[in-house]
């Protein structure tokens, strides 16, 4: 049997709850073995400009990044000129040679099929699964079918599930006036909020943020983050930094640690990030993809946050401030209960170096007592911190 590839186009101005439930549906009723999401770059039916496709891009992958088998495809985003369906299709077959596949559209998207440029090309390389909008249409779709089958050979099904009923427009508008965002996952929100798309404000929007960190971390991590926040907060305001970004980076040190490995080599995969083998090692390739995810799936682009979250487990020679800072509130904050805590939280206070250079004495030495991997930058960090106090 050939495998079965799904096909999921659309703008994703932005991705909503109605996109997720009806690719719910989709994977749920036609079972493809893979799912290709499709970002439109210039879809051909609109002419009003759409949102930067990075932003869409970004948005759509931390969306869709729990999906299993369901990747993103970039063919039509990266196309330079109008993309029509047949264009993507003819890349599609060329770049998965032997597959069958079954392409999602909605009630309205059948009823003009016919009108589709080249619809009797398309109709030879998918077949199509129809979901109806409103289920009172299932007899019209069915006559529609019948009619492109004999016309034009076209293999389609119906399905009675209903997708929820939101559209992007609604949403854009909704976001002008800071509404109804339950529409869209937290996830979304943040980012939006974070590059002031749809004329949003543009900040960080720490509601939404807890909000995904809520549903990524375990409640003993999500206390953590939380705990890592305040005192890097406190640590800022104490030793002459930015409290606000100490804040953000103490929230976000930890954003993808409870994501599984796979999910892990995913980001690194999706973003094209290169690594050195010993990045990847668990538990170190959580301070690789955090800074992805700040960036791409926050919006977060302060060069200083994003090292101190890819430096905060392993250090690094010449730490900046902000990095000290979360590297020390990691095994400082209060809801750490080892047995010298105390100890590590009054030197924080009083000297932030002194903190750094026990706690990463004390770090290094449990690895190499315990035969754990010592990475090379926490050897770099304990060289250039050599006569520091
Ligand atoms: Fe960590
Ligand atoms: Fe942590």
């Amino acid at each position: 049997m050939k495998t079965k590839i799904g096909i999921f186009g659309g703008t994703f101005d932005p991705i909503h709850k109605g996109h997720l439930k009806a690719l719910d549906n989709f994977i749920k009723r036609v079972s493809p073995e893979k799912t290709l999401v499709i970002p439109a770059g210039i879809p051909p039916h609109k002419s009003e400009s759409a949102t930067p496709i990075e932003d869409r891009i970004n948005m759509l992958r931390a969306a869709v990044r729990g999906f299993d088998n369901v990747e993103i495809c970039l063919y039509e985003a990266e196309k330079q000129e109008k993309c029509y369906s047949v264009d993507t299709l003819r890349y599609l077959h060329e770049t998965y040679p032997d597959c069958d596949f079954v392409m999602f559209v909605g009630s309205d998207m059948l009823m003009s099929f016919d009108r589709w440029y080249k619809a009797e090309e398309i109709a030879k390389m998918t077949s199509l699964a129809v979901f109806s909008r409103n289920g009172d249409d299932i007899e019209a779709l069915k006559g529609k079918i019948e009619e492109l089958k004999e016309k034009i050979c076209l293999n389609a099904e119906v399905f009675t599930d209903e997708p929820t009923e939101i559209s992007s427009t609604e949403i854009r508008e909704a976001v002008q006036k800071g509404t109804a965002l339950d529409l869209i996952l937290p996830e979304t929100e943040a980012y939006i909020k974070s590059k002031g798309l749809y004329g949003a404000e543009k900040t960080f929007d720490k509601d939404s943020v807890l909000e995904v960190l809520k549903t990524r971390l375990t409640p003993k991590r999500f206390a953590h983050v939380l705990g890592v926040a305040e005192t890097a907060e406190n640590y800022a305001k104490l030793y002459g930094t930015d409290p606000a970004k100490a804040e953000i980076a103490g929230l976000l040190h930890d954003c993808t640690k409870d994501y599984s490995y796979k999910i892990q080599l995913k980001i690194l995969e999706d973003y094209g990030v290169q690594t050195r083998l010993e990045d990847r090692k668990e538990p170190i390739i959580h301070s690789i993809t955090a800074p992805i995810s700040a960036k791409y799936d926050f919006g977060i682009d302060d060069e200083e946050i994003l090292n101190a979250l890819r430096y905060h487990t392993t250090g690094r020679a010449e730490m900046t401030l902000l990095d000290k800072i979360i590297y020390v509130a990691d095994f400082t904050e209060p809801t750490r209960n080892y047995s010298d805590v105390n100890f590590y939280r009054e030197k924080a206070e009083n000297n932030l170096d002194e903190a750094l250079f026990l706690g990463m004495k004390w770090i290094i030495r449990d690895k190499i007592d315990n035969d754990k991997f010592l990475h090379p930058d926490s050897i770099k960090m304990f060289n250039s911190l050599l006569g520091i106090l």
